[in-house]
């Protein structure tokens, strides 16, 4: 694919060749960063954040990501903050902001909008998160970190824990790791299940998958185990949210089950999916180094973007 001026809306966009490219590039970020060099590859560029729902790392690090490149950043503070609250479209919003800007990072809580978006402005769109929809930049980061820890992104066993059904993060890295040579394991309970259509387009490319509700009996078969938070957020019953959100808690006694160079990702918030006492399991607990990563591959794709 050519990353110059493109939108990044969804994970498929992105082929084993385009994500070789963005590893590259964000290994050469890393140790510009850990050297501590002062940057000018996107000096007199402007990032602008549109973030209509919560954010910490996604935020933080693509405006990280534009200043360590040497470049500025606008940004809402919040939808409460924004004209959108005044009923402007979201597609006035991305027109009017891509005249200020070289390129937009957008965040929204209904599956499309970014899209939307896009489709309103020439400036350059990068999807953030768009409700249960799509987080390509973070499948980007997942498949650095795995690549980083395991070694490699073929002959994997990919257990993905929690909320599939509402996770955009396991939506986006099924697709992305669904080219390589991997196996999936989906653990959930039934109601949490992985969408049909991420079945669908995992059959389609030949991905051996299988579900199940039991974590305990499968853990040991998997190189990774991606966590997600249960997404309190986009349950119409707040009990039903209330009966489902305990349903897997990675503890050192269930990871006596496990290989020993299991990898655990998380995308983070973790809200006791997983116990704090797994954070000294230095090895396997690999979940702040992933959150690290997504200074590194968000500094190499905006670099792809806007150079
Ligand atoms: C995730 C998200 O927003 O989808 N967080 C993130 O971007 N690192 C996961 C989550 O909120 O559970």
């Amino acid at each position: 694919m050519n990353f110059k001026g493109a939108d990044i809306l969804t994970a498929d966009q992105f082929d084993q060749e385009a994500i070789k490219e963005v590893l590259e590039l964000a290994r050469e970020m890393e140790e510009s960063v850990r050297k501590k060099e002062a940057r000018k590859d996107l000096e007199g560029r402007i990032m602008a954040t549109l973030f209509f729902e919560p954010s910490t790392r996604t935020r933080t690090s693509f405006e990280a990501a534009m200043l360590r490149l040497g470049g500025q950043v606008i940004s809402t503070q919040s939808m409460e903050f924004s004209s959108v609250t005044k009923g402007e479209t979201i597609e006035d919003t991305a027109k009017i902001v891509g005249q200020y800007c070289d390129i937009i990072v957008m965040r929204h809580p209904e599956q499309g909008s970014v899209k939307r978006a896009a489709e309103a402005t020439e400036t350059p769109v990068i999807n953030a998160g768009d409700g249960p929809g799509d987080h390509p930049t973070q499948s980007l980061l997942d498949l650095c970190t795995i690549k980083k820890e395991k070694g490699r992104l073929d002959d994997l066993t990919v257990a993905m824990v929690g909320d599939l059904k509402y996770g955009r993060t396991v939506h986006s890295l099924a697709k992305v790791l669904g080219q390589y040579q991997v196996k999936f394991i989906f653990i959930s309970p039934p109601e949490l299940k992985m969408p049909e259509s991420d079945k669908e387009f995992l059959q389609a490319k030949g991905v051996a998958y299988q579900e199940t509700e039991d974590l305990k009996s499968v853990i040991g078969q998997a190189d990774v185990l991606y966590v997600t938070r249960i997404q309190k957020e986009r349950f119409e019953d707040q009990q039903e949210y209330e009966r489902l959100k305990g349903s897997y808690v990675i503890d050192n006694q269930l990871l006596k089950s496990a290989k020993e160079d299991l990898a655990i990702l998380h995308p983070l918030p973790r809200v006791g999916e997983i116990a704090v006492e797994v954070d000294q399991d230095i090895r396997r607990a690999s979940y702040f180094r992933q959150a690290e990563n997504g200074l590194f591959v968000r500094m190499a794709l905006i670099k792809l973007i806007l150079s």
